[in-house]
């Protein structure tokens, strides 16, 4: 493949994507593309299916239909096979192994491309992270932790603020040198330096060509640092635009403030 063609093609394209919870339709049909270099904002109301979109697209959690290609290319469904077509993400809830410590959680994010997968080496033995480390490693988070504005590698995990748990989620993704970055509400519970953070490491990743999906309920923080905004309501996408249009669009009316104020 030429350079010209990967360029014409979306670094993301989901297509029809659904998940049914029981008799909830938790994301509903659900289309949209991310470019190179392009920050997207999710927004929606509690329940409006933002984490079980980036359950679908991380393969946290299996779609009922739809399509992800990245590059043009389908992708495997797993979480793992997810993370080897470059996804990685952060939980709404962090997923750290509390036990071990900080350099120790975001080394993990190593592993999240091999069979085992994060999931399995979060929850269980994490043998591969307590492998002796070398000089690249020490590297390697040393230079991601001055991306989130963390220090101290040593501290273990569960001594960590939720706020600077979610930057070592950060990190942590990161370490998987990603092609796409889901962040689920990064901000929540994050103080002034850790919104800072998480803000540049969002720009870190789009600079180098990559993407990220930014989920939060803090609309206008969202705004500023996207590009586009996809509005979910009902796991369905009520507005994909420009965040200025989105933000004064009836559908946005409509879903925050109720359906009298869009007619
Ligand atoms: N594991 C689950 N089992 C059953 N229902 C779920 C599960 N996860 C989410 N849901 C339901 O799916 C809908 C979308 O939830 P969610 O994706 O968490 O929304 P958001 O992140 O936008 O708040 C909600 O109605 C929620 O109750
Ligand atoms: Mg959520």
């Amino acid at each position: 493949m030429t350079d010209e063609t990967s360029g014409s093609r979306p670094l993301l394209a989901a297509s029809g994507l659904c998940k049914d919870y029981g008799g909830v339709r938790a994301v509903r049909d659900v289309s949209f593309e991310l470019g190179r270099g392009e920050v997207l904002g999710l927004i929606g109301p509690n329940g409006a299916g933002k984490t079980t979109l980036v359950d679908l697209l991380s393969g946290v959690q299996r779609d009922d239909g739809g399509s992800v290609l990245v590059d043009g290319r389908p992708v495997g469904r797993a979480a793992f096979r997810r993370a080897r077509s470059g996804f990685a993400r952060t939980f709404q809830h962090p997923q750290l192994a509390l036990g071990l410590t900080v350099r120790q959680n975001i080394l993990l994010g190593r592993t999240a491309r091999t069979d085992h997968g994060l999931w399995r080496m979060v929850t269980g033995p994490v043998r591969g992270a307590l492998r002796p480390r070398g000089p690249a490693d020490d590297r390697l988070v040393a230079t991601l932790l001055a991306e989130v504005g963390l220090d101290r590698p040593d501290r273990r995990a569960g001594d960590l603020t939720l706020g600077e748990q979610r930057l070592v989620e950060v990190a942590r993704a990161l370490a998987q040198d990603p092609l796409v970055l889901l962040l689920d509400e990064p901000f929540a519970g994050a103080d002034a330096s850790g919104v800072a953070g998480i803000a540049r490491a969002v720009r870190v990743v789009r600079d180098r060509g990559c993407g990220v999906i930014l989920v939060d309920h803090n609309v206008d923080l969202v705004a500023e640092l996207t590009d586009r905004l996809v509005l979910l309501a009902d796991g369905a996408v009520a507005f994909d635009g420009a965040p200025a249009d989105c933000l004064s669009s009836p559908e946005m009316n409509a879903v925050y403030f109720g359906s009298e104020a869009a007619s």
